[in-house]
Order: structure tokens, then C-alpha cells, then sequence
């Protein structure tokens, strides 16, 4: 006859063939088969409550819910921090990791974002691309000041829209030279 109370995870994963932690039933401490679907696994932390389906087998039950979820909706979560992933009602895929004050982390060899819609990125800090090339293959608009520290070169036509100066020396349409004489000779440079 099975116990049909709780038991208690009280220690971590044995590094077995199957998963197997020990556990506490009716203050009778011993060593469980952690029975876990296909493809999900977890080293259970202490006091995780499980329910025995077989001599020696349990299942873990996760006690506590992710916040911000309705009914219907899939969730893959950390108990403890509350991040998560949650297939929503309305097809949208959320991973929320503020909670928890984590990251998210990918590693990978290439990355393929691939949108039929628009793409935006919000971003409070500061943005590094750190690669060693990169095309846009549509226009740019930059609404910030730009500054570029290495060579330019521009193949297209260039229009200025305000005061062009270089190396300190107004280059403008409304420039005016020095040591202009009227005749055959040449001017001196921009004033
Ligand atoms: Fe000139």
C-alpha cells in the first residue's frame, strides 16, 4: 500500500543511471527515481514535494505558480526566480527574466532571426555590435550625432545641409578666400 501523503526531496541528484534523489515519506528517509517527462529535468532542491507512484518511484510537484499567466496558457519556469516562458492565449512567445534580475543567454554558431514584420529593439543601456563587418542593405537614418573614427568614403552623391568645415576652416557655400586679386592668379585658402 502506497502512501498517499508527501514526501520531501532531502538530497541532490546521485549521478545514477536514472535520476535519483533521496527523499523523506512518513520520516522514513530514502532514495526516490525522480520520474520526469521526456526532455525536462531538474537536480530537485530540498523540500520539493513529491508523490510516490511506485515502489521507490515519485513525481515532483511544483508547488508554486509563475505570476502573470492565464488559463490555458503553456509556462516553462524556475520555481525560485519566477522566469519564465509562456506560450500565451494569443500565440505570442514571452520570456520575462526581470523577476530573477537575469539575462538571456545564447550561444550558438550562427543566429537567423528572420521577421515578416518589424523588428525593435528598446534597450535602456548602451548597444555594442562586436563584429568585424556589418551591411545594412536598406536606407539608415541616424538621429543622433555620429561621429566615425575611421576613413570615409562615400560612392554616391552628398548633400550637406548645413555649415562643412575642414580641418578648422569653413568650407561652406558662403566661404570667402584670401589674397584674391583680380586676374590670372590663385587664390590663397578658405578664411
Ligand atoms: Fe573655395
Amino acid at each position: 500500500m502506497l502512501s498517499k501523503l508527501w514526501g520531501r526531496i532531502t538530497g541532490k541528484d546521485k549521478d545514477l543511471k536514472y535520476p535519483d534523489q533521496q527523499a523523506v515519506f512518513l520520516g522514513r528517509v530514502g532514495n526516490y527515481t525522480v520520474v520526469f517527462p521526456y526532455g525536462l529535468y531538474a537536480d530537485l532542491p530540498n523540500d520539493t514535494l513529491l508523490k510516490e507512484i511506485a515502489q521507490g518511484v515519485a513525481v515532483p510537484v511544483t508547488v508554486k505558480r509563475p505570476s502573470d499567466t492565464e488559463q490555458g496558457e503553456s509556462v516553462f519556469f524556475h520555481p525560485a526566480t519566477n522566469t519564465r516562458v509562456i506560450a500565451r492565449n494569443n500565440g505570442d512567445l514571452d520570456i520575462i527574466t526581470t523577476e530573477g534580475n537575469g539575462d538571456v543567454n545564447i550561444s550558438t554558431v550562427n543566429a537567423n532571426v528572420t521577421a515578416s514584420g518589424d523588428m525593435v529593439a528598446t534597450v535602456a543601456g548602451s548597444t555594442t555590435f562586436d563584429t568585424p563587418e556589418t551591411t545594412f542593405t536598406g536606407n539608415v537614418t541616424v538621429k543622433g550625432n555620429t561621429q566615425m573614427q575611421g576613413n570615409a568614403e562615400v560612392q554616391g552623391n552628398t548633400t550637406l545641409g548645413a555649415t562643412v568645415t575642414s580641418n578648422g576652416k569653413d568650407i561652406s557655400d558662403t566661404h570667402t578666400h584670401s589674397g584674391v586679386t583680380p586676374g590670372g592668379g590663385n587664390s590663397g585658402p578658405p578664411v
